[in-house]
């Protein structure tokens, strides 16, 4: 039997003002889809969700709790990137070129000193702290093509206890030597990595192709083999970025009624399988995507930075034909680790195109509409009892700039709080991150706010 005393010591309880999703913004009024407690308390146990509400309702079950109070700010569910590279931390903001260029000129050459495995391990380790910093929880993350590049990254992923989901990349063909493996040596090292690393703890595999251009067709085989075998693991590449990049795959698989038909034909495109950009999509490869519970990772920095195009937004969320989508950061090609940044950059793009992203639309797409884009969201994405306590701390005053334009104190309505959430999403980044915290302990806390 567990005493009072006993059950506490497993317990704690976080008080401020929450915000998370109960249902998706694009399809469901914000009234009904976000969640909103202006003074709530997050009681935890054992590292997950025991139950949350208001805290004048809760506060007498759990009076002798121990309360960790953050006044004045506002916490939301860990944010969650569907697409990113961690070897490419060191190149990001390399100047000039579009996609297919840019790969040749800076990012092949990067990529081949992850052979070294120490080397793997460090940038593992800084790539981890700038995620936390930036307040992600739970990313989709490409390795380099050398299995030990995966190791080094799961390790460390590991060590601090996150939800990540990771693959070694696969090509065997318009790449430097250096950096090629063969379809069946990919074969053999990505289900060699799947029985080490995947559901051990909080970690789980991708199946990495880089994309068509870079895989024969032979080797895009395998990946379906291995998806076949493993049901479970993810399935992580490149679709439709950029016009020369779509033309060019129309080359490589004259055989194919188009870019998303090449993994279609093997089996890539199902559950679980996450396509970063699709900038280039056309109508009826969106509808395929929602057909099969596909997903896509839109990366608005990254498809500005390298001009591969405008994302269209209104044709993933459409009625008809609706796509899971997540937003990506894509560094090294996009140029900031922090999804508020993203999903600034994200209204921008829908800016261009004369539509809205609201708030509300752009924070979903950060947290639960990210776990639904990875099929995580039994686990992740917001404070539902039983899910695992991965969350922000965020500071809406973080900077003189930030205080001024929101000066306001805690919102008490919804309309109050789309306006400080939209001067956050403007104007904030890292600084506006105060602490993050990963099964319930705190992970990160900024530099500014720890004890002296
Ligand atoms: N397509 C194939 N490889 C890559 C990559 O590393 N980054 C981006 N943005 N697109 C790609
Ligand atoms: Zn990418």
């Amino acid at each position: 039997m567990i005493t009072p005393s006993q059950s506490s010591e497993t317990l704690k309880a976080i008080r401020g003002s929450f915000l998370d999703f109960i249902d998706d913004p694009f399809y469901v009024p914000e009234s009904e889809s976000v969640r909103y407690i202006a003074d709530g308390l997050l009681v935890l146990e054992n590292g997950r969700v025991k139950e949350f509400g208001a805290y004048d309702t809760l506060k007498h079950k759990y009076a002798d709790l121990d309360i960790t109070s953050y006044t004045g700010r506002l916490i939301m569910p860990g944010f969650i990137d569907t697409h990113i590279h961690f070897p490419q931390t060191e190149m990001i903001a390399a100047y000039g070129e579009q996609l297919l260029e840019w790969l040749q000129q800076y990012t092949f050459p990067t990529e081949g000193k992850f052979k070294d495995r120490n080397y793997a391990q460090k940038v593992a380790a800084f790539f981890l702290d700038e995620l936390l910093k930036n307040g992600t929880t739970t990313a989709l993350v490409f390795a380099a093509v050398f299995p030990q590049s995966a190791d080094a990254f799961f390790e460390e992923a590991s060590r601090r206890n996150l939800r990540m989901v990771a693959g070694k990349v696969m090509m065997d063909r318009n790449a430097p030597d250096f950096l090629m493996d063969t379809a069946s040596s990919s074969y053999q090292d990505s289900k060699a990595l799947i029985q080490k690393w995947h559901k051990k703890g909080r970690l789980l595999y991708a199946v990495t192709p880089r994309f068509a251009v870079t895989s024969t067709d032979a080797q895009l085989q395998m990946a379906g083999k291995l998806l076949q075998e493993f049901p479970d693991v993810y399935l992580h590449t490149h679709l439709s970025e950029n016009v020369d990049e779509v033309e060019l795959v129309a080359k490589l698989f004259p055989e194919s009624k188009g870019y998303l038909d090449v993994y279609d034909q093997v089996g890539l495109v199902g559950e679980r399988s996450v396509f970063a950009h699709g900038v280039q999509l056309t109508d009826a490869e969106f509808e395929r995507l929602s057909e099969m519970g596909a997903a896509i990772a839109f990366c608005p920095t990254s498809n500005l930075f390298l001009g591969s195009g405008l994302f269209k937004l209104s044709k993933a969320k459409s009625d008809q034909h609706p796509v899971h989508l997540g937003l990506g950061t894509d560094i090294g090609a996009g140029t900031s680790f922090s999804l508020l940044v993203t999903a600034h950059v994200a209204y921008k793009v829908a800016q261009l195109q004369r539509q809205r992203l609201s708030p509300f639309r752009a924070m979903f797409l950060a947290t639960l509409g990210g776990a639904r884009a990875l099929y995580l969201d039994d686990k992740v994405g917001n404070f539902d009892s039983g899910k695992e306590a991965d969350f922000v701390v965020l500071d809406m005053r973080a900077t003189p700039l930030m205080a001024f334009r929101n000066p306001g104190s805690t919102a008490t309505s919804l309309k109050e709080l789309a306006d400080q959430l939209f001067s956050l999403i403007m104007l904030g980044d890292d600084r506006a991150i105060q602490a993050t915290y990963v099964m319930g302990e705190l992970a990160y806390e900024r530099e500014s706010d720890r004890p002296h």
